[in-house]
Parts: structure tokens; sequence; C-alpha cells
């Protein structure tokens, strides 16, 4: 059978419509609007790796789930869509939202969505959440400490489950060094074959 012509340039990952990267809706964003600045242009590999293991694993139906460095949004759209989570979406840049909004909008989930950089992140702001997301955000050195204080963050809001995937970069493994001494978190390695052949780790943190 034919795909629908709308589905050209889309591609379906768990269910879940991502516009390609040649996609209209996006070469006409990205020609009126001010680009994502670091380095949210794109979906990045890491968070197939938590969709895929949160569908092994799944959090309860309806639980209140945050993503950090969201970018465009694709790991808390799936949440929103399999378990029905309540999922807010944090970034540092602005100019990634307007792809989280049309990924959203695209599959019919609501997502919320805050400006903030992990280092500002407080208890408050995650108190009441069980999962705590991010994929491919520990790619500088210069992000260890605040990803770090992010976690503590969380932990100290009671946060259950905290995980950051990454293909396996020395500034993530300084990340999980950290947290394996202080909280006595695991790193699990994870290789998909959909939507394409990846590989990479899961810091996992729960209490
Ligand atoms: C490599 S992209 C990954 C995006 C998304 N998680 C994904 O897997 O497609 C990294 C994201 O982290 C965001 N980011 C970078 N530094 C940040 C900070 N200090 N606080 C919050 N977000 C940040 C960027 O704006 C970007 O959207």
């Amino acid at each position: 059978m034919t795909a629908h012509p709308a589905l050209k340039d889309i591609s379906i990952v768990n269910d879940v419509l991502i516009l390609k990267k040649n996609h209209k809706i996006i070469r006409r964003m990205q020609r009126v609007l001010p680009g994502p600045e670091i380095h949210g242009y794109q979906v990045w590999g890491s968070s197939f790796l938590i969709m895929d293991y949160l569908l092994e694993n799944p959090p309860k139906k309806k639980a209140k789930i945050t993503e950090i460095g969201c970018g465009w949004g694709i790991l808390g759209i799936s949440c929103a869509q399999h378990f029905k989570a309540k999922v807010t979406a944090i970034d540092a840049d602005e100019h990634v939202f307007p792809y989280l909004d049309a990924h959203a909008m695209l599959n019919d989930v609501n997502i919320a969505t805050r400006i903030a950089r992990y280092e500002h992140l407080k208890p408050a702001d995650l108190k009441g959440h069980s999962l705590m997301l991010g994929g491919d955000i520990c790619f500088w050195d210069n992000l260890v400490k605040p990803l770090f204080s992010a976690i503590e963050a969380a932990r100290e809001a009671g946060v259950g489950t905290i995980i950051i995937a990454d293909p396996g970069r020395s500034p993530f493994h300084k990340l999980a060094k950290r947290c394996q001494k202080a909280f006595g978190a695991t790193l699990v390695t994870r290789e998909i074959s959909s939507p394409k052949k990846l590989s990479g780790e899961l810091l996992i943190i729960t209490q």
C-alpha cells in the first residue's frame, strides 16, 4: 500500500510522527524563525534510546514527567502519547519551542514548556514529578556541573527516577562518575535498530 501523500518527509518512530529536516514545515520555520542556538536543531539519537527503554520499563499512567534540554521534545511527546504523561519540557533556548509545538500538534498531545537552564532548576520546579529525562544533553565539560545541580534538585524534590542518555562522550562519563559516587547511579548500555542502528548509555538514578 502506498503511504498517504501527507506523510511525505515524515518518519514514524514508535508511533510518534517526526518531521524530517526537509519537510516543508521545517524548511518554512527555518526560513522565517531564528534558529536554535545550542544544538537543538534536530532530534538527537539518545532520545530514542530512552524512548525504547521506557516502552520496556513504562512509568505509571498519567505520571508527571520533566524533559530537560528537550530540543524538539520528541521524548516528552512520546511519553504523553504512550503513557498519557503530563509532560513539562524545559530548554535554555527559546528557539527550540516552535519545533516542539509543531510536533506536539502533529501528534495531538499537550506539552507544557518552560525556558530554563539546568543550573536554575529548583526542587520546587520538580515537585510531584516522578521522572526526569534528558537525551544527548551532556556534550560539553561545562554542562557537567549544571546537570549535576539539576539532578540534585530533582532528588531533593523526590523525583524517583532520572534518566540521562548519551552515545558515550567524555563529559557524560564525568557526570556518570559523579552520580555513581554520590547516588549509586547505574550505567546501562542500550542498542536499538529503529529508526536506525544506534547504541549508547543510559545513566539511571533512582531513589
Ligand atoms: C543536543 S540537543 C538535544 C535535544 C533533545 N534532547 C534531543 O534529544 O533531540 C541539546 C539541548 O540542550 C539544550 N541546552 C543546552 N544547554 C542547556 C542548559 N544549560 N540548560 C538547559 N538546556 C540546555 C539545548 O538548547 C538543546 O536543545
